[in-house]
């Protein structure tokens, strides 16, 4: 791989076999094994693929698991009789509502029905809040993934100036929140832009590190980054690409070819953050599992 080419598939490895590890520990020392439980509403076909790709690295590191799949019509009421029933079931540490839902369903509702002790996506408002004041319980994974990736690649947080492209509950928002903080990998002068913001290029030109996570392909492109910086793309969108067996390929938010030539490192798509952001998921699950063992003790 290119010099400057962050490798997220390996990095998520390291972190995944170190969950390993650990989770052969946790069932040696206390015959616990941890659960997680994934909600998955409806065939949207990018949501299918994220859950398999979940299953699958559930089950390398030991993590049982169990889809609870529901039909695209499901009523609100059928959802929240399941997520209560997860809740007070021992063998799931964790419950992850498979996002985004159909459009009759309000997920912020939804959400908010799952005990936040088990809410490993961290996206109640007990678990944002908790981020907010600087004592995270849990922290939405593709946040604690980018972060991770800073840290692991030694790229320095402390004074940076990172710019954050969106500001949604899932990314944007949690991920400015947890670079501002006052510690290790984090500590960053942190600016986040959107829709609205009308001087993005003169934000980026004078970032250290950019983010982007706009969902929209090219949102960052050469011109927009100054050299030397680094650059983290958070986007996944599906274009038609008639020489590969699916029909579609895999793109991010940034214009790969252009802002790779100018930066000093740079996640790929696929491979930078999307690994990442399972790995932490698995992460989340296992201190899940440790909070279940100390209320217990
Ligand atoms: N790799 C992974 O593991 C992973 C995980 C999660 C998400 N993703 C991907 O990351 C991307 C973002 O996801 P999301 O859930 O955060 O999306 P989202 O909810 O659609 O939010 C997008 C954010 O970007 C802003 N935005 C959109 N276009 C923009 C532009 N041209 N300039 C500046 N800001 C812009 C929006 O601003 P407004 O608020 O003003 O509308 C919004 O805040 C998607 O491609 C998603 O598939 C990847």
């Amino acid at each position: 791989m290119n010099k400057n080419i962050i490798d997220g598939k390996k990095i998520a490895l390291k972190v995944s076999e170190d969950i390993k590890d650990k989770i052969r520990a946790m069932n040696r020392d206390y015959n616990t094994i941890p659960g997680l439980a994934v909600i998955l509403i409806g065939d949207n076909p990018a949501s299918l693929s994220y859950v398999r790709g979940k299953e699958k690295a559930c089950n390398n590191v030991g993590i049982f698991t169990q889809t609870f799949a529901m039909p695209a019509e499901s009523s609100f009421e059928s959802i929240s009789e399941l997520i209560l029933s997860l809740n007070i079931d021992e063998r799931f540490h964790g419950i992850l509502l498979q996002l985004p839902l159909p459009k009759h369903l309000d997920s912020e509702k939804l959400i908010e029905l799952i005990d936040p002790q088990k809410d490993v996506d961290g996206l109640t408002s007990e678990n944002a809040g908790l981020l907010l004041l600087g004592s995270p319980r849990f922290v939405p994974a593709t946040p604690l993934g980018v972060q991770r990736l800073l840290i692991e690649e030694n790229i320095k947080t402390d004074g940076a100036k990172i710019l954050i492209i969106g500001r949604s509950n899932l990314v944007g928002l949690p991920l400015s929140i947890l670079l501002l903080q006052k510690r290790e990998g984090a500590n960053a002068t942190v600016t986040v832009a959107h829709t609205s913001t009308k001087n993005i290029e003169e934000l980026s030109l004078d970032s250290d590190i950019v983010i982007v996570a706009s969902g929209l392909p090219n949102t960052l492109l050469g011109r927009m980054v100054k050299k030397g910086s680094v650059v983290i793309d958070v986007g996944v969108s599906r274009m038609p690409d008639h020489t590969k067996k699916t029909g579609y390929k895999l793109v991010g938010d940034v214009n790969f070819n252009e802002v790779s030539q100018i930066v000093s490192k740079i996640t790929p798509v696929p491979g930078g953050v999307g690994p990442m952001t399972i790995a932490m998921l698995l992460n989340n699950v296992y201190l899940a599992a440790t909070f279940s063992l100390k209320k217990a003790n």
